[in-house]
């Protein structure tokens, strides 16, 4: 057995917020009780991430899917968003944060793309943690918005289709210019992806736990971590050569 890589601390983190809804109900309260709990889940993931240095955090806040469940608790969540985006921003631009977003904006109303339009250039200059919401995306829809832009630059003569291959796939992607995804993270006890980053996983170490994301806290995170970086990320290789190239 080859040797475990020291420990580590992934610099791209993605997160499944996922267990709202259940969160609630076990408490008999409206489901969104339990996304107004989730956002609280939100700050304290950020606080966590900052103070370990990750370098991007990427959180599964919409879906393009979840526009079908009940109209209440769409327009909740998205008043939830607004709220949220008007008391957090300063103190995570204060912070060094950088604000992204992710998915289809325009199927959101006026007022919550001119928030998120203002939070992107509000934060836009900061060093700190990028902190991208993913929101009304799906992994597909990423995927066939970089097939689209690569059709069109080649009918423009701007490529030439020979050429295309991962890197230019890649390049087109959500998330291009950020490190590669390391740690993926499920709360709420399901085992699958949900149409979340299907290009960017391909070789991101995946994480699950029971945990509602409204209980999700820094000791769930730290397990998390630890489990991480006790995992030998071999990338195809074989585990002596993964070791080698890791020394
Ligand atoms: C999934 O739980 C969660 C969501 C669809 C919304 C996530 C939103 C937040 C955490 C609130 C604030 C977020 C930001 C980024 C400001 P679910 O409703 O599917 O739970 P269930 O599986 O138990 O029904």
């Amino acid at each position: 057995m080859s040797v475990i890589p020291p420990a580590s601390t992934p610099r791209h983190v993605a997160i499944i917020m996922d267990g709202n809804g259940r969160w609630a109900e076990q408490r008999r309260r409206p489901r969104l009780v339990g996304h107004r709990a989730g956002a609280r889940a939100v700050r304290d993931t950020i606080e966590f991430c900052i103070d370990r240095g990750v370098e991007a955090l990427t959180l599964f806040a919409f879906s393009s899917e979840n526009w079908g469940r009940p109209q209440e608790e769409v327009s909740g969540l998205m008043r939830l968003f607004l709220s949220v985006l008007d008391r957090e921003v300063d103190e995570l631009a204060r912070r060094g944060a950088r604000i992204r977003f992710i998915g289809e904006a325009q199927a959101f109303s006026p007022d919550i793309q001119k928030r998120m339009q203002a939070t992107e250039a509000l934060t836009a200059a900061n060093t700190g943690l990028t902190l991208v919401i993913a929101a009304n995306y799906g992994g597909r829809q990423d995927i066939a918005t970089a097939a689209r832009q690569l059709a069109t630059e080649a009918r423009d003569g701007r490529i030439d289709p020979a050429t295309i291959d991962e890197t230019a796939f890649g390049d087109r992607m959500a998330l291009a210019d950020l490190p590669a995804v390391d740690l993926c993270i499920r709360t709420g006890g399901d085992l699958r992806i949900s149409n979340f980053l299907l290009w960017q996983l391909a070789y991101a170490e995946l994480w699950f736990t029971p945990t509602l994301w409204p209980d999700m806290d820094a000791a769930t995170l730290q397990a998390a971590f630890d489990d991480f970086s006790r995992r030998q990320r071999r990338f195809g290789l074989t585990g002596a050569q993964a070791s080698r190239q890791q020394a």
